[in-house]
């Protein structure tokens, strides 16, 4: 498995002979080029156009199938996308892994104006790597229920502030969900959203877990 950061909150996850994406608003990112892979499935945290992105444009071209929270999903079916409406809790198989939706504390809007169904994090369970997306959210104590239930190997976390988790609310997330390696996302891509990296990958230490931050440059 290749985790590929594309930057903000989109990641691919490349498998032997097919990608998952997650969140993918891929435009700001010029080297990025969703066409060259083989894209069979969409995860989307919420309705924002920051996460969605260009979700429904891949769905269309590549076949794929947009997995989200149902008031989500049901837009993207109208748009004329194969989906898979989902709710929090249970696990959703898939012929690749499993999934679960989790709750994120965060608004959910759709590009219409309408509203998008909760916010959500999303745990992805594939190759024996078990991964967080905290998609947007601020701390709650939940995420300790998350290393309870799930222990995750890998935590991605929004680290940018006013619309999620700041740099030291990151950290104390980091150290309450317990993986071993914290991605660091949702940063630096707009003006409000600036953070002191350095700052996150030394409080992060300081709780035994590995900072990897990813370069958006070199997917
Ligand atoms: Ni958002
Ligand atoms: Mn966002």
């Amino acid at each position: 498995m290749d985790l590929k950061y594309i930057g903000h909150s989109a990641f691919e996850i490349k498998l032997e002979n097919q990608s998952i994406m997650i969140d993918p608003f891929t435009k700001h990112n010029e080297k990025y080029n969703w066409h060259e892979s083989n894209i069979t499935d969409i995860l989307l945290t919420h309705a924002h156009g920051d996460h969605l992105g260009e979700a429904i444009e891949i769905a269309k071209e590549k076949d794929a199938t947009i997995t989200a929270i149902v008031e989500l999903a049901k837009y993207c079916e109208e748009q004329g996308c194969k989906v898979r409406p989902v709710n929090f809790g249970g696990w959703i198989n898939f012929d690749w892994g499993r999934v679960v939706f989790v709750p994120a504390y965060h608004t959910s809007s759709l590009p219409d104006g309408r509203y998008g169904g909760m916010a959500a994090g999303i745990i992805v369970d594939t190759q024996n790597v078990r991964m967080y997306h905290a998609g947007d959210t601020a701390l709650t104590s939940e995420m300790k229920t998350i290393k309870e239930l799930y222990r995750p190997n890998i935590a991605m976390l929004p680290i940018g502030g006013t619309y999620t988790m700041d740099v030291e609310h990151a950290a104390v997330a980091a150290h309450w969900i317990g993986a071993q390696t914290v991605i660091p996302m949702h940063y630096n891509t707009m003006p409000e959203i600036q953070a002191d990296i350095q700052r996150f990958m030394s409080l992060v230490q300081v709780n035994n877990s590995n900072c990897v931050v990813l370069d958006p440059n070199k997917v």
